[in-house]
C-alpha cells in the first residue's frame, strides 16, 4: 500500500496479506491462481459446504471429500448415496444432492465456467456461490455478498434501514468497495474481517483495519447494525424414531424418500414427525417396545423433538429398509438428529 493509497479496498488487502486465515482451500494472499486443473472444484467445494456452516465444521468434510474424489470428473462419477453418507452431519442435506447433480453437470462441460453469469445457471449455485466462485478460482471482480460482508458493509456504510430490505442499498455499497483486481482476496477478507473482528455480536474497532473509514462508527453504534427483522418462532414439532434392533446385532434403517428434509439420507424410521404428531402416536408396528428418551435437533423451519423406542426382536417392519450391522453405524452416515438417537439407543 502506498501512503497515498488509503482506499478501503487498499486497507483491506493490506490488512489481508498479514492476517489471512490459512484454510486448505485458500490460495495464500496475492499468490498466483494455482495451474492445478482441479482448483475450481476445491473453491466450489468450499463454498458451498459454507453456505449456513462455520469454517471449523467445514474443514474435516472439505479434507474427506478431495480425498475421496479429488476432481470434479471423480466426483461426478460417484454414487449419490455415498456422497450423501460423506455428507452427513454437515446438514442442509440439498447442498449434497445438488452437489452430485453440479458435478455432473460440469464434468459434460469439461470444466466450470469462468464466468459469473455461467456459473449461475449451474445447479445448487446461487448470487453468492457464483459471485465466490469467479472471484476467488478465476481472478475475475465480483461483488461477494454473504451475511459477513452485509455486517461489515453496513457498519461501513452506517445503513440503519433494517434487513431484508437494506439489501439493494448494502450491495450498492459492496459493488463501490469492490476493486478491479484481487476481487477474490478482498472478498474473503471481508469474510475474515466479519468473522473476527466486526463481529455480529460486538465490533472491535479498536483491531480494525477500517475503522477511519467507517461511518457507524463516526456516527453511529457499529454493534447495532444491521438492523435485523425480529425473529420468528419456530414451530415445535414432536415425533418418535424407532431403533428396531435384530438377534444379530443388526438395526433395521431406511433411506428417506425425495427432495424435501432428510430425503436421500439413511434414517432410523420414524413416525412422519412432519405430519405434527404430538410423539405419542401409532407404534410402527405392535410390540413391546422400551423408552429410551428423547433427542432434540433445530432445523431451518422447526424444531423437532423425537422420542426414541426402542424394539429387540426379528420382526421386519413393512416396507423398503435394510438391516445395518449396529458395530458399524458409524458408517450408515446418519444426519445429527438421528446420530444423537441412535446414541441413546448404544449407551
Ligand atoms: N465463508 C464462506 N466462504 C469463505 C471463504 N472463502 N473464506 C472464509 N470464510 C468463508
Amino acid at each position: 500500500m502506498t501512503a497515498s493509497d488509503n482506499s478501503i479496498s487498499a486497507q483491506l488487502l493490506h490488512w489481508y496479506d498479514a492476517h489471512a486465515r490459512a484454510l486448505p482451500w485458500r490460495n495464500p494472499p496475492g499468490a498466483p491462481r494455482p495451474a492445478d486443473p482441479a482448483w475450481p472444484y476445491r473453491v466450489w467445494l468450499s463454498e458451498v459446504m459454507l453456505q449456513q456452516t462455520t469454517v471449523a465444521a467445514v474443514k474435516p468434510y472439505w479434507t474427506k471429500f478431495v480425498e475421496t474424489w479429488p476432481t470434479v470428473e471423480a466426483l461426478a462419477a460417484a454414487n449419490e448415496a455415498d456422497v450423501m453418507s460423506a455428507w452427513a452431519g454437515l446438514g442442509y442435506y440439498s447442498r449434497a444432492r445438488n452437489l452430485v447433480k453440479c458435478a455432473r453437470e460440469v464434468a459434460e462441460l469439461g470444466g466450470f465456467p469462468d464466468t459469473e453469469a455461467e456459473l449461475l445457471k449451474l445447479p445448487g449455485l446461487g448470487a453468492y456461490t457464483a459471485a465466490a466462485i469467479a472471484s476467488i478460482a478465476f481472478g475475475q471482480r465480483a461483488v461477494v455478498v454473504d451475511a459477513n460482508v452485509e455486517r461489515v458493509v453496513s457498519r461501513l456504510a452506517n445503513i440503519t434501514q433494517p434487513l431484508p430490505a437494506s439489501r439493494k442499498a448494502i450491495r450498492a455499497a459492496a459493488e463501490v468497495i469492490t476493486p478491479e483486481a484481487r476481487a477474490g482476496d478482498f472478498a474473503q477478507a471481508m469474510m475474515d474481517l466479519g468473522s473476527s473482528i466486526c463481529t455480529s455480536r460486538d465490533s472491535k474497532c479498536l483491531l480494525c483495519p477500517l475503522s477511519n473509514m467507517c461511518a457507524a462508527r463516526k456516527k453511529g453504534d457499529p454493534a447495532s447494525l444491521p438492523v435485523k427483522p425480529p425473529k420468528k418462532a419456530k414451530p415445535q414439532r414432536k415425533g418418535r424414531a424407532f431403533w428396531i434392533e435384530n438377534s444379530r446385532r443388526e438395526v433395521w434403517l431406511e433411506t428417506r424418500k425425495g427432495t424435501g428434509m432428510l430425503g436421500g439420507m439413511r434414517c432410523l424410521p420414524d413416525d412422519g414427525w412432519s405430519a405434527q404428531g404430538d410423539g405419542s402416536g401409532e407404534l410402527i408396528f405392535a410390540g413391546e417396545w422400551a423408552e429410551l428418551g428423547a433427542v432434540s435437533h433445530v432445523f431451518t423451519h422447526a424444531a423437532l423433538t423425537l422420542s426414541v423406542v426402542r424394539y429387540q426382536g426379528d420382526a421386519q417392519p413393512a416396507g423398503e429398509g435394510e438391516w445395518w450391522p449396529i458395530d458399524a453405524i458409524e458408517e450408515a452416515g446418519l444426519p445429527t438428529l438421528f446420530a444423537k438417537a441412535a446414541r441413546l439407543a448404544l449407551v
